[in-house]
């Protein structure tokens, strides 16, 4: 069993006195040294040789600490991003920043895997969504989710939001100032999330992360960026439902999503 060490021990050499009959063989020597030393990192650990500092900063966590002691298991574990979300969920769902906290039936934050590699960001909930509290149930919702499914993915494994989490009554735009207001919650949701790829539905979720007002026929084709994470407009789901020529241009642009998410196309569209 290794010796801990007494504390007048610690770094000390053996000098031999002056009246021993023989001077210690070097391999003594040698071996007190090295004793001396695996006490000295036994006692301080990793203090002795990085500085705290260093450790500290090459410990930090990607996510946010729980509560608990110092050397716990729960203090060296990330919190899992499920937690964090569902705590910034009961941060804010009684909002009433904007006025639509006033007229709203539910609270709409958000669905789906809080790990996904892919978030699909739509404007603002619908009358359905409205009264379940869940985004994307109505028929756009429904279209949404044969699009997840084509891609060989299912709701479960994607997050899906809006940029506003109240609805807008009579489905009316989202105002400048509810987009302002609404949308650090969203920000905070892809920190939380980190996807690989987001995917914004519509103009309104792209204007609101990519801070342009340029028309989606200029913003479609491009891979735009949103904190060094890639973003792909296409169209809204509604706007399919709509106009069946939007289907085939959709497609292209959900497989480009898709391409994102598996890591096979860096760069561009191929
Ligand atoms: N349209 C949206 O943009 N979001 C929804 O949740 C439903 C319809």
């Amino acid at each position: 069993m290794t010796r801990l060490p007494e504390p007048d021990d610690l770094g000390a050499v053996h000098e031999p006195e002056p009246d021993e009959a023989s001077p210690p063989e070097a391999a003594e020597v040698l071996s007190e040294v090295r004793r001396s030393l695996e006490d000295l990192l036994l006692f301080e650990g990793r203090w002795f040789v990085t500085p705290p500092d260093v450790v500290a900063a090459s410990a930090a966590p990607a996510r946010p600490e729980p509560a608990g002691g110092e050397g716990s298991a729960a203090a060296e574990a990330p919190v899992p991003a499920a937690a964090v979300l569902s705590s910034f969920h009961d941060e804010i769902c009684e909002c009433t920043r904007c006025p639509l906290g006033q007229t709203r039936n539910r609270f709409v934050f958000g669905s789906g895997n809080p790990e996904a590699g892919i978030m699909f960001v739509g404007e603002a909930p619908g009358e359905e969504e409205d009264l379940q509290g869940l985004p994307f149930v109505g028929p756009a919702g429904r279209f949404l989710t044969r699009i997840i499914e084509a891609m060989e993915l299912s709701r479960e494994e994607v997050y899906i939001c809006n940029v506003l989490k109240c609805r807008p009554p009579g489905n009316r735009d989202p105002a400048p100032e509810e987009v302002a207001t609404c949308e650090p919650y969203l920000r905070r949701q892809i920190e939380i999330v980190q996807p690989k790829v987001i995917c914004c539905l519509g103009r309104h979720a792209a204007h609101a992360l990519l801070k342009t007002e340029a028309p989606l026929s200029r913003l479609r084709g491009t891979l735009h960026e949103y904190a060094g994470i890639p973003v792909i407009v296409t169209y809204h789901p509604a706007a399919l439902l709509r106009n069946e020529g939007f289907k085939r241009p959709t497609w292209e642009d959900v497989k480009w999503v898709r391409r994102q998410y598996d890591g096979v196309e860096p760069r561009g569209r191929a």
